[in-house]
């Protein structure tokens, strides 16, 4: 056979990286073997991001850079896949011609057909709106070795004004629960310890299906499984988080104390204009009884700047949420208005300056917050699972509490995919730096 290699690069959030291990997975069926560099590939994939107007410039100048391995050897192929794939379509080949094919992202099982028609010069087009299937491949190539994503359901149906999600990603559809369940089991059986339950809104599980199995049931199946030790999920939608699945996160010791809840702005005004379905006081009431009810448990955040009418006491409202909500960690962007949403047409925008200005205010506080959070940790030990020597010194390892905050310390290879306890001596805005506390006695 002649020789198969598929550079592979994923933009955008944890669902791509999932969707990017099963095309792995479909092509390594076809012979493919991956290569870390473009130079060395017979098929470029681009898998995509729509969220912002950034990531379709990146991708696009990526393309462009892209196509010279084309124009050394034609027989090299190029496709886009993902959520621009999906939202631009034929269009992407206009724009890029040295594109060969377009895979959208509900029809992975597609991709060997589209390769195939490229090797015969034909460029293919393939927008499925559903199709892909619910059973992940068991040969799905993961990307860690450690912590593993597992899809739970997939679209979304909560119509935020400002998002691409639902058009690009298909209506929410919740995975029959035996597919996830044999999933789990099968990373269990192959050393995996923290498994992620992986969705647009997790909380919303069971809700459109009939199986009648609701997300703080799957916690509780997801749990009874022997080998994983600890559970993730993300993400959760503010409005969907109850007390019953609170306190199923603090009954159950594998969920993790950890918690992604988007709060995306502290004003009511802007909360109803961006229909996120909740008002601030709830918010900030979910957050009480989260920690009320999980003492240590770590927030963190998304939100969005310079949405279209926000004035600066809107503003000051998302500043003053950001310092009473407390939270360990966020992710900030400003509004880009994305084609075909509600919000793209909106009028009084803010203009892009002012945007970026707050911005870098959010960030500022946040910094404040999150080092004092993680100062307050020194002297404790942790648990940690081990991941992997960091790039920049190999002596020095890196692993993730259970609270999702990355630790840097002194490690060896033996210590990978296991949990080790370290003791915090430096806490920054970003990590912890530490040290394995051999005296531990609760050693695994
Ligand atoms: N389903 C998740 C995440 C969706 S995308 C949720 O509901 O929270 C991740 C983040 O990107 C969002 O939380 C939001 O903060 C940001 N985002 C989405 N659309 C955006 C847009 N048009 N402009 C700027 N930020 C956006
Ligand atoms: Fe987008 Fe809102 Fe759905 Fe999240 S919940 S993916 S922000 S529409
Ligand atoms: Fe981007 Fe698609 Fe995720 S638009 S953020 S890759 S769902």
């Amino acid at each position: 056979m002649e020789k198969r290699t598929v550079y592979l690069k994923t933009f955008g959030c944890q669902m791509n990286e999932a969707d990017s291990e099963q095309i792995l997975g479909i092509l390594g069926q076809s012979g493919y073997r991956s290569v870390d560099r473009p130079e060395d590939a017979t098929l470029i994939i681009l898998n995509t991001c729509a969220i912002r107007a950034k990531a379709e410039q990146k991708i696009f100048s990526d393309l462009g850079r892209l196509k010279v391995f084309k124009m050394k050897d034609p027989s090299v192929k190029i496709g886009v896949a993902g959520c621009l794939a999906q939202s631009m379509g034929e269009r992407v080949l206009s724009r890029q011609p040295a594109v060969d094919f377009v895979l959208g992202t509900m029809g992975l099982d597609e991709l060997p057909d589209l390769i195939e028609k490229s090797g015969r010069g034909e460029k293919g087009v393939s927008l499925a709106m559903s199709g892909n299937s619910e059973e992940v491949r068991p040969d799905a190539v993961r990307s860690s070795l450690v912590q593993a994503y597992v899809p739970i359901i997939y679209g979304c149906g909560n119509f935020c004004t400002y998002c691409v999600v639902p058009f690009v990603r298909g209506p929410e559809t919740s995975r029959p629960v035996q597919y996830i369940l044999k999933e789990i089991r099968g990373l269990a059986g192959q050393g995996y310890k923290e498994i992620t339950l992986l969705g647009q809104n997790v909380l919303s599980f069971g809700k459109n299906s009939k199986e009648n199995v609701m997300f703080r049931d799957l916690l509780h199946l997801t749990h009874d499984i022997d080998g994983v030790e600890r559970i993730r999920f993300v993400t959760s939608h503010p409005r969907d988080m109850s007390l019953e699945i609170i306190e199923t996160m603090a009954r159950l010791p594998k969920v993790c104390e950890a918690l992604h809840l988007p709060v995306q702005s502290g004003s009511d005004r802007i909360l109803h204009a961006m229909n996120r379905g909740y008002r601030r006081r709830d918010y900030l009431e979910k957050l009480e009884l989260l920690r009320e009810n999980i003492p240590d448990i770590a927030i963190t955040t998304d939100i969005i700047v310079g949405f279209p009418g926000e004035t600066d006491n809107d503003f000051e409202e998302t500043l003053s949420l950001i310092s009473e909500a407390g939270f360990d960690h966020l992710f900030g962007f400003c509004f880009s208005p994305r084609p075909g949403t509600p919000a793209e047409t909106l009028p009084d925008p803010v203009d892009p300056e002012t945007a970026r200005v707050r911005l870098e205010a959010v960030f500022n506080l946040q910094r404040e917050i999150s080092l004092k959070k993680n100062e307050a940790i020194t002297g404790r030990v942790v648990e940690v699972l081990v991941e992997g020597p960091g790039r920049k010194d190999p002596a020095i390892f890196t692993g993730r509490t259970r609270t999702n905050k990355i630790v840097h310390f002194p490690g060896r290879s033996e210590m990978i995919g296991k949990l080790v306890h370290v003791k915090v001596e430096q806490g920054l805005p970003n990590c912890l730096i530490g040290r394995v506390d051999h005296q531990d006695k609760h050693k695994r």
